[in-house]
């Protein structure tokens, strides 16, 4: 089985290759990705000398890219992970960017799909195309589709892009929609790493609000188990939540976080809210466990603390991110082949 898999030098992609190469002998994956600031090839440093995974660098909503992708390799399945996907950057940064990957890049990646006979398309969502909940209740997949903040809106607009494309051209594709994970390889501007980041170089912890936004937390590896469950056995043009089973407030798990650490609550600085920010996610994940019987596995605690020995062991994955330095491994490693015009744009 060849999968293209998109966005996979990402956090939740670098984890589901790893993922599948491990447990399936028989799958090859090819790993398109662009390489944005949050794209990293040292979170695949283990897997260079794999013959079963290739590298490609590219962007999914660049025609001639993913025309030449499609060119030069046969897929059974593609499964979307490419996307801008950090709230704050939306709202700070602008919206463009998102509205070119996570919108028209999926709709390139479904056309694409579709001319080439491929046999599955999957799109990596998201429980924020749900918006808010109140103090009650939790997203089933039939909740209205509320979404509150940029990221959000592209990924609810790539949903119905998908959903248009299964009703109006017959395309075999799935969705799954999964609330926060967390694990190795996460970007540290997203809140776990962050809060480990900068709790072990002593700075203060910020804190958004009064700290009681609350999270659905899954550990990455369940997700990735919930994304290959839905790949091989998900019906065509069901939409799949997925979740932790474990809502907490923010600030719950940041003082978790210093727990493991050993370091104090003096840390912690309440902060400028986020605009617009959603007070609770919690996912009912019942159809995905009743139809296809996946469950989470790991157990918010032991996982949050093998995830924070991960980050201590791993500090200088996460230096040379927040030094700026990681961006220069991708010349490092295709020096050689570039000049000898083996690999794609290096640009
Ligand atoms: P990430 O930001 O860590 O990784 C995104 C990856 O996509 C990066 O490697 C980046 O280089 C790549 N990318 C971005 N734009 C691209 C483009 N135009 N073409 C090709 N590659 C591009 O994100 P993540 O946290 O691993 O999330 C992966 C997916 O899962 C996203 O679609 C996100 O919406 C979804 N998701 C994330 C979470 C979460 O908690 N992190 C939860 C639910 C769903
Ligand atoms: O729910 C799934 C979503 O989870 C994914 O679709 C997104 O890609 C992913 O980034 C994540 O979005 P959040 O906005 O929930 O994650 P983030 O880690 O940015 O923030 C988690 C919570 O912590 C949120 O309530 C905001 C808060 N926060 C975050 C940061 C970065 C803080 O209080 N302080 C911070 O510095």
């Amino acid at each position: 089985m060849k999968i293209l898999v998109t966005g996979g030098a990402g956090f939740i992609g670098s984890n589901f290759v790893r993922y599948m190469l491990a447990r399936y002998p028989d799958v090859n994956v090819v790993n398109f990705d662009a390489l944005t600031y949050a794209g990293n090839l040292e979170n695949l440093q283990d897997l260079e000398t794999d013959p079963r995974h290739v590298f490609v660098r590219g962007n999914i909503a660049a025609m001639e890219d993913v025309e030449s992708l499609f060119r030069s390799h046969a897929f059974d399945a593609v499964v979307n992970f490419a996307a801008e996907s950090h709230v704050d950057r939306s709202l700070h940064m602008g919206a463009d960017v998102f509205i070119q990957t996570n919108v028209a890049g999926v709709q390139m990646l479904m056309d694409a799909v579709r001319m080439n006979g491929v046999g599955r398309f999957m799109q990596v969502s998201t429980d924020e195309v749900y918006g808010s909940l109140g103090e009650q209740g939790r997203f089933s997949e039939s909740s209205p589709i509320q979404p509150n903040n940029p990221y959000a809106a592209t990924k609810a607009a790539a949903d119905l892009m998908v959903r248009a494309a299964c009703r109006s051209h017959g395309l075999d594709a799935v969705i799954t929609r999964c609330s926060n994970n967390f694990g190795p390889y996460q970007f540290p501007e997203k809140l776990i790493p962050l809060m480990i980041a900068n709790a072990m170089e002593d700075k203060p912890l910020p804190v958004y609000g009064d700290g009681q936004h609350v999270r659905d937390w899954i550990f990455v590896t369940d997700h990735c188990a919930a994304i290959d469950c839905v790949l091989r056995n998900g019906k065509t043009g069901m939409i799949y939540n997925v979740g932790g089973d474990h809502d907490i407030p923010n600030l719950d798990v940041v003082r978790g976080i210093l727990r493991c650490l050993g370091k104090p609550e003096t840390l912690i600085r309440y902060v400028e809210d986020r605009p617009g920010h959603d007070r609770r996610y919690a996912i009912d994940a019942s159809r995905i466990k009743r139809e296809l019987g996946w469950k989470p596995v790991y157990d918010f605690e032991p996982a949050l603390s093998r995830t924070v020995e991960w980050y201590v062991a791993n500090r200088k994955w996460w230096e040379r991110i927040r030094t700026g330095v990681y961006r220069e491994y991708y010349e490092q490693l295709y020096r050689g082949r570039l000049e000898s015009g083996e690999d794609g744009d290096a640009s």
